[in-house]
């Protein structure tokens, strides 16, 4: 950290003994604890954030619950990567109004990507007048002070910035899961693929200095953390802009390095930058978890080239069947997008014969959505619905063909799980996470969860195994 990022973590430390005083004096008067919840939609990034979000408030003396929006200050930590997400908001903010005329002492707020695109920020402020606290992605680590502000009587707080000034470290945390975590390693990306809105809302890439992160992970092993994934828009490119930092594959052996890490993952890595070095570091060191998350976008190298993805198919195909070929028992998974503008059926069967090649392992698919401010959003080309949804249902089918397929490869083997949660339909048994990313439900009790026992996979049921421990 730098001296005006020193500075920046102590005044927000402020804010929350600040935002304390003034929460106790409340409650007195109202005789009650206040509640708080944070709604979060999105990447892990989000998910991480959430976590940073929740333990400021508990740090300010809110009592912290989850999944419920009954609370006296509901905190929506938003995503617009896709027009869904925004509507998806749209709809818990409806609700949120009814919430607020039953209890008008209730508070809302908006965070995260969505605010950040300047549509969407003037329809909240338009349609959503009631909300009392918006900010934006580059000043989460202001929260404090916007609380304190909330609390002292303040409305309709509005702060938007359009770029980052800080990276602060060492705020409050509240982890989701004791035994495992997300670590940034960067924030923003500087990719600009054309239909792309994070670089707009997330702004530019920025690494964190390898000593940060390799402290708080130490830290997180401290306090019983087994498995860490490291959180960036494109891990491959870490370090980039910080003279003499390590590279990303260094930076994944120092991780497997601290006692008491027993896995690593990471997420997500751009195939134009990923290294010989990253598959031979994945390959020598058991520790890094057999999942790689390799995004494809569109199997057409004219789709790709327009989208400005930086490699072609047959790229993207030797460096596939290449990793495959060195780790054999990795599971690749993809992104796949059907409807970019211009997108041919022809484009799409290429899109099919990359998929049919890789044999993915698991794929998330999605319609292209028109982002505001995106080259993408003002071609004139766009695909017509009916023929998207013809498309669409043509990818996924090869898909959940690839899928089904090589999830059985599994079958019959013994692989250490991590337990991550008693079974909520199951009474009796627990669920475990394979290496690859599977998921095995198997009989155990609640004890286990948090350690990484050896389970045989003894029935695939599509994406998931039945198991038991031996
Ligand atoms: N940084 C990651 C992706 C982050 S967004 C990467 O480059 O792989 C996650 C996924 O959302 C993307 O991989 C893409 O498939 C999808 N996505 C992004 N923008 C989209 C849009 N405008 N419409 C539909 N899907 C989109
Ligand atoms: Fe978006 Fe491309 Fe950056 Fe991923 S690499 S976040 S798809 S611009
Ligand atoms: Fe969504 Fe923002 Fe992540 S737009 S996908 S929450 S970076």
């Amino acid at each position: 950290m730098n001296q005006s990022d020193v500075l920046a973590t102590i005044a927000q430390r402020e804010f929350v003994n600040k935002s304390l005083d003034l929460l106790t004096n409340k409650e007195k008067e109202s005789g009650k604890k206040l509640t708080a919840s944070v709604i979060t939609f999105g990447c892990q990034m989000n998910a991480r954030d959430s976590e940073k979000l929740a333990g400021i408030l508990v740090a300010s003396g809110f009592e912290l619950l989850e999944d419920t929006e009954d609370a006296d200050f509901v905190l929506y930590n938003t995503c617009t990567v896709r027009d869904n997400a925004n509507q998806k908001l749209y709809g818990h903010l409806g609700e949120a109004l009814s919430r607020k005329k039953k209890n008008p002492e209730m508070l809302v707020g908006i965070c995260g990507c969505l605010p950040q695109e300047p549509s969407a920020l003037e329809k909240i402020k338009k349609s959503y007048s009631y909300v009392d606290l918006i900010f934006g992605t580059h000043n989460l680590y202001a929260f404090p002070e916007y609380l304190s502000r909330l609390l002292s009587g303040e409305r309709h707080i509005c702060e938007i910035v359009d770029h980052a000034d800080n990276i602060v470290e060492d705020l409050p945390v509240i982890r989701k899961y004791p035994f495992k975590s997300g670590v940034n390693i960067m924030f923003g990306c500087n990719n600009f693929c054309t239909y792309c809105i994070v670089p707009h809302v997330r702004g530019r890439e920025r690494s964190r200095e390898s000593t940060d992160i390799l402290e708080e992970i130490r830290k997180l092993a401290g306090t019983g953390v087994k498995e860490v994934m490291l959180l960036g828009q494109n891990v491959n490119s870490y370090g980039n802009g910080i003279d003499g930092e390590i590279s990303f594959p260094e930076l994944l052996k120092r991780v497997c390095d601290i006692d008491g890490i027993e896995r690593v993952r990471f997420m997500t890595s751009h195939p134009k930058d990923l290294s010989e070095e990253l598959i031979q570091t994945i390959k020598s060191d058991e520790k890094i978890c057999r999942h790689l998350h390799l995004p494809l976008q569109s199997g057409s190298t004219k789709v790709l080239k327009e989208m400005n993805r930086r490699y072609t198919k047959e790229q993207y195909l030797d460096l596939a069947l290449h990793i495959k070929d060195e780790i054999p028992d990795i599971a690749l998974t993809t992104d796949i997008m059907v409807g970019f503008p211009g997108e041919t059926a022809a484009d799409v069967d290429d899109t099919i014969d990359v998929i049919k090649q890789v044999e993915y392992d698991n794929a998330f698919t999605f319609i292209y959505s028109k982002r505001m401010g995106t080259p993408a959003a003002s071609r004139e080309d766009q695909v017509p619905e009916a023929e998207v949804k013809e498309n669409f249902d043509r990818v996924l089918k090869c898909v959940q063909d690839s899928a089904k397929k090589q999830s059985l490869r599994w079958q019959g083997l013994v692989l250490p799980a991590l337990v991550e949660e008693t079974n909520t339909s199951l009474d009796g048994y627990v669920t475990g996470r394979l290496s690859n990313n599977m998921i095995v439900h198997f009989p155990g009790t609640p004890g286990l969860i948090g350690t990484i026992v050896p389970v045989r996979l003894d029935e695939c049921r599509g994406f998931y195994y039945m198991g038991s421990r031996v």
